[in-house]
């Protein structure tokens, strides 16, 4: 078994979500190598040649288009294969396909690479990240998804335009499901400890109710809204990888909310889903059980209920 190499991620699927990822990740200097794999292989070669050239302006990382034998030293494997939502689908309506497709790749994966880091994001991202850590047998802490990463880093943005501050002084996060039972966790919201209601009357907003469902509903709509107008989501999702493989290498132990199997917290058992959780060298490394207020609790559980209901089916 070949020895991990901290310092290689390997991408399975190169189409919009897989490619962006392997941009920003070249662009990021966190990697020294990269392998690219799909099952277009021609695509994957494409974008290992596009992407390679961009090189003479970052930090040297070797990019080229592998099979999964090359994975088997990656630190991380980051997997984006799976067909996307077409317009007016759900992500849920891709789970069939997906886990199909899932069926064939991680055992493929898990072949070859026994230590490293499973990264799900392909959709529907709770359903298949459940999906790998069963089928690629490897501890739960190394598999986990991307889940709302992307819908927090949207959540933040917008509370950031609401209230004409830097998004990142944002201390707020969407738990759940990655797709439409999604809960905004706003009772834990603050700006810089600042509770988030008080912070907005600072700003001049009083009509809290009206101004959070508005912008939870906008979080929650955004990859439709996306699709609609270009077809596919990926510049997002892409800097969300950036950041979770940041907060591995680099053993941060950052707080952000992954998906990853749930063991009783809040009631909720074996089912794959986001709260916030400590990321680390040995991917999740710990669950932060932050506050809810009942109606979040009882939104959170029936998320988990729905994402059940789904597994049964195809599992
Ligand atoms: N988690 C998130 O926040 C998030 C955000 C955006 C998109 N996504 C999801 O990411 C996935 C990919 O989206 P996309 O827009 O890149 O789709 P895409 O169709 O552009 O790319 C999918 C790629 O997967 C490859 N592929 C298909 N079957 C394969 C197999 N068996 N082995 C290897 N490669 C295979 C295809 O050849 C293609 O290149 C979708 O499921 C989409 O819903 C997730």
């Amino acid at each position: 078994m070949a020895t991990l190499n901290e310092r290689k991620v390997a991408v399975v699927g190169c189409g919009f979500v897989g490619s962006a990822s392997a941009f920003a990740l070249m662009e990021s200097g966190l990697f020294s190598e990269m392998v690219l794999i799909d099952v277009n292989k021609e695509k994957a070669e494409g974008e290992a040649l596009d992407i390679s050239h961009g090189l003479p302006f970052a930090k040297p990382v070797q990019i080229y288009a592998g099979d999964y034998k090359d994975a088997e030293d990656a630190a991380v494997v980051v997997v984006t294969a799976g067909a996307g939502q077409k317009p007016g689908e759900t992500r849920l309506d891709l789970v069939k396909k997906n886990v199909g497709i899932f069926k064939s790749i991680i055992p493929e994966i898990a072949k070859y690479n026994t230590e490293g880091i499973l990264l799900i994001v392909a959709n529907p991202v709770d359903i298949l990240t459940y999906a790998a850590a069963k089928l690629s047998g490897f501890p739960e802490n190394r598999v986990f998804g991307s889940g709302t990463v992307l819908d927090t880093a949207r959540l933040k943005y917008l509370l950031g335009e609401h209230l004409k501050i830097d998004s990142r002084s944002v201390h707020a996060c969407i738990i759940g499901e990655h797709g439409d039972s999604e809960i905004a966790a706003w009772s834990s919201a603050n700006v810089s400890g600042i509770p988030l209601n008080d912070f907005c009357e600072m700003r001049g907003h009083f009509e809290h109710e009206k101004s959070m469902k508005e912008i939870a509903e906008n979080v929650k709509n955004s990859a439709y809204k996306i699709i609609e107008k270009k077809g596919a989501t990926y510049y997002g999702i892409a800097m969300s990888v950036r950041r979770i493989c940041e907060a591995i290498v680099r053993d941060e132990k950052s707080i952000l909310p992954v998906s990853s199997i749930q063991h009783g917290e809040f009631g909720i058992d074996d089912v794959a889903l986001s709260m916030p959780a400590i990321v680390g060298r040995s991917g999740v490394e710990g669950a932060v059980p932050i506050r809810l207020s009942d109606g979040e609790r009882e939104a959170l559980k029936a998320s988990a209920d729905t994402l059940k209901v789904v597994l049964k089916g195809v599992l």
